[in-house]
């Protein structure tokens, strides 16, 4: 039988988790949000109400319907607060081990029919699912950044995930109004596996001194027609997380091809992990973005 989703858990108050509760919340599910520390989850659910206040003030959202969303999200950092939720979902950072450990600790605390989905970008969906006590009930749901805007989401099965499982995620995809298509279990699925080694190469063509930040995103924004340029991009989704699915991508397919460049490896050693941490390749504690090289 397909499992009835009414609640929706989110691990992690980051970029991925606030987006993942606003969508829910507006679909109209109950959401509860689990972070660290209850300042995280402040700052997520600050975030939350800001962009829910962008789309009242672009006209995509009522002030009812922003008001019933807000008051369908919950948040703290006590793990217990997410026992009654049907579908938790952990977007939390991009690392098997804090995966691991979340898991470790999230599940006892679940009910036994609950269902648990990772947002992850590129780690085995089965590996995963064996971190936890409830390999059927276990799947990726990849949404896109940002969530509120992006409509595509990717399903991806675990080889132990069933049918029920699956079934039931669809189904919450759709009533979120949007397109879910599949992917199997390799490193990094369909949109990572094609758009990160991009970004990458874009990063290699900084670093080989081939053309500025400016001039990279300007040729690709122009001349490809993205609505983005690479490095901007690679500065919105994190830098951390680029270099973490290049990782995967290398260790995963053993091809040199995905080999991460060592000036990403670079700029996340120094901190510098893009817009989430004030600078990447862009500085963005001005006015405007400004270049860093
Ligand atoms: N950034 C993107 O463009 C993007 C797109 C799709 C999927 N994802 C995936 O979503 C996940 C989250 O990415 P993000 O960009 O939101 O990262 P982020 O850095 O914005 O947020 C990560 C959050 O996880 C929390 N966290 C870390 N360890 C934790 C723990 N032990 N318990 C609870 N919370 C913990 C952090 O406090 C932080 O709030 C990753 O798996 C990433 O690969 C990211």
């Amino acid at each position: 039988m397909v499992p009835v989703i009414k609640s929706i858990g989110v691990v992690g108050a980051g970029q991925m988790g606030c987006g993942i509760a606003h969508v829910s919340a507006l679909a109209g599910y109950k959401v509860q949000i689990y972070d660290l520390s209850q300042d995280r989850i402040e700052t997520g659910l600050a975030t939350i109400n800001g962009n829910l206040a962008r789309q009242v003030g672009g006209g995509k959202l009522t002030d009812e319907e922003r008001n019933a969303a807000l008051a369908l999200i919950s948040g703290s950092s006590d793990v217990n607060d997410l026992a009654p939720m049907d579908l938790v979902i952990e977007a939390a950072t991009e690392d098997e081990s804090v995966k691991r450990k979340i898991y470790a600790l999230v599940c006892p605390v679940l009910g036994p029919d609950a269902m648990l989905a990772t947002n992850t970008s590129s780690l085995s969906i089965t590996r995963l699912a064996s971190a936890t006590d409830r390999p059927e009930r276990f799947m990726g749901i990849h949404f896109m950044n940002p969530v509120p805007v992006m409509k595509l989401v990717e399903l991806v099965r675990g080889i132990a995930t069933g049918e029920a499982t699956f079934s039931a995620a669809k189904e919450y995809v759709a009533k979120l109004e949007k397109t879910a298509t599949v992917a199997e279990d390799f490193p990094a699925f369909i949109v990572n596996r094609i758009l990160l080694p991009m970004i990458n190469e874009a990063i290699y063509t900084l670093y080989e001194g081939v053309g500025s930040v400016d001039a990279i995103d300007t040729a690709m924004k122009l001349g490809a027609n993205h609505p983005m340029g690479p490095l901007q991009l690679a500065d919105f989704i994190g830098l951390d997380t680029c270099l973490s699915i290049m990782q995967v991508l290398y260790d995963g397919l053993a091809d040199s091809k995905y080999r991460p460049c060592p000036l990403l490896v670079k700029y996340v050693e120094a901190g510098w992990l893009g817009r989430k941490s004030g600078r990447g390749f862009y500085d963005y504690r001005g006015e405007v973005p400004v270049p860093t090289r």
